[in-house]
């Protein structure tokens, strides 16, 4: 038996990048997973890849940050399989490169809605069903970007610095009832969000520069990130609750800081 056997596992944002590798992982640890997006080409790309690794994944082309579409897709996994023990609040979206000035609240509202509101939601509507259970694993992609400035846009950054509190508030708001809440911190990770700068670097001759500015001076994969949410998903992180874990090659470790030439 896998890590994950016998449990139910919602992944949002399972339509690419990490969303996929997640669920890809957690399904070949022998979760079932159901796999929410609002991309369903891509929804369908990654149950392909699940179905060849042997499992099998429930599809739910959803709006991640609406309100009645969350409470629908969190019925609908404990109406299939009567349980829900995992529910990874991954989908977002970057925003807001442009001058901060320039930026309109409209913007903002969005970028908060997606990446913020949503996993309140995601907690708000499985918290009920694994308050029930006793038991439950919810797990927030924050980011790198929520932990210090200039990784990512204004509205962009501060959503991810909610997600962060959102996990240690939830934490602390479900206490005494079995459900965990924890957050994941990525850095540079080349998926569908990031691959126009890994393609533009590929094109300028300077790719061996991408992620220079992290002790493991490497770019991650949205593989390594899924195991570290399936490590908070599984037991082996039963007491692990309320926290925050950058995975960026040490990137948030420093402070700003002029190398050594090697
Ligand atoms: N790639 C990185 O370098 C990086 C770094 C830090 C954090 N993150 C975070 O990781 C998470 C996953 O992103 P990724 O890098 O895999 O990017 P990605 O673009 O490859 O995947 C994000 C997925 O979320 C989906 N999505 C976006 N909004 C949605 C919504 N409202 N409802 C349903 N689905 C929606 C997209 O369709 C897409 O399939 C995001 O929260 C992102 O902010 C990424």
């Amino acid at each position: 038996m896998g890590r994950l056997g016998g449990k139910v596992a919602i992944v949002t944002g399972a339509a690419s990048g990490i969303g996929r590798a997640s669920a890809t992982l957690f399904a070949r640890e022998g979760a079932r997973v159901v796999i929410v997006d609002r991309n369903v080409d891509g929804l369908s790309a990654t149950a392909d890849i699940i179905a060849k690794n042997g499992g099998s994944a429930e599809i739910v082309a959803a709006d991640a940050s609406d309100e009645d579409e969350v409470k629908a897709f969190t019925d609908r996994a404990v109406e299939k399989f009567a349980a829900l023990d995992v529910v990874f609040a991954n989908a977002g979206i970057i925003g807001g490169p442009e001058p901060l000035l320039d930026q309109s609240a409209e913007l903002w509202r969005h970028v908060l809605q997606v990446n913020l509101i949503g996993p309140f939601l995601a907690i708000k509507y499985a918290g009920p069903y694994m308050i029930k259970q006793g038991r439950g694993s919810v797990i927030l992609t924050a980011s790198a970007a929520g932990l210090r400035a200039n990784a990512a846009g204004a509205p962009y950054s501060a959503s991810k610095a909610g997600v962060i509190s959102l996990a240690q508030t939830a934490a602390n708001a479900l206490f005494g009832t079995g459900v965990r809440v924890n957050a994941i911190c990525p850095g540079l990770i080349e998926t569908g969000m990031t691959r126009w700068l890994f393609d533009a670097a590929r094109e300028r001759g300077t790719a061996g520069n991408i992620g220079q500015l992290n002790p493991l001076r490497r770019a991650g994969t949205a593989e390594e990130v899924a195991a570290v949410a399936l490590f908070l998903a599984s037991e082996d992180a039963s007491y692990v609750n309320g926290q925050v874990v950058a995975v960026d090659g040490g990137l948030s470790s420093t402070l700003p800081f002029t190398r050594p030439v090697r």
